[in-house]
């Protein structure tokens, strides 16, 4: 699995855990930026992940800014990403196993980093469950097509 990832300042100290998490769990990734603590804006390193996602060169993102918000709110602009902000290990896994989220959006201003881990990890192993999901997911991309 290829992960793209991505932070602004707010979600920085964060993102070193969790780069720190997927090296120790021989996950392979790309950091996005942004690549100091220096104050940035959060869209830039949003669009970069999700557009690699939807592209198709990284399977999954995880995108981390101070609440995860403005990660989440801007890659959900990116056709084909489902971004899905969590902050409790229930709702990763339903988020994967139900919507089929490509891109998890995490808060460090929110969680803390024993937690986040724990969402991460959550997240990575879930699979979408399909069947009755997957209509509702079609759903969704037919109208990101315009056909709905
Ligand atoms: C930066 O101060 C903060 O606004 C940003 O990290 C994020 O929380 C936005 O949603």
């Amino acid at each position: 699995m290829k992960i793209a990832i991505g932070s602004d300042h707010g979600g920085w100290q964060l993102k070193q855990v969790v780069r720190r998490f997927l090296e120790e769990e021989g996950l392979e990734y790309r950091d996005f930026g942004t690549h100091s603590p220096e104050s940035c804006d959060y869209p830039d390193i949003a669009f970069a992940v999700a557009e690699a996602v939807a592209r198709g060169d990284f399977d999954r993102g995880i995108l981390i800014c101070g609440t995860g918000i403005g990660m989440t709110i801007a890659a959900n602009k990116v056709p084909g990403v489902r971004a899905a902000l969590c902050h409790d290990t229930y709702s990763a896994r339903m988020s994967r196993e139900h919507n089929d989220a490509n891109v998890l959006g995490l808060g460090e201003r929110v969680i803390g980093p024993g937690l986040a881990l724990e969402i991460v990890r959550t997240w990575l192993a879930a699979s979408f469950a399909g069947e009755r999901h997957r209509r509702r997911v079609d759903k969704i991309l037919a109208r990101e097509r315009g056909g709905l």
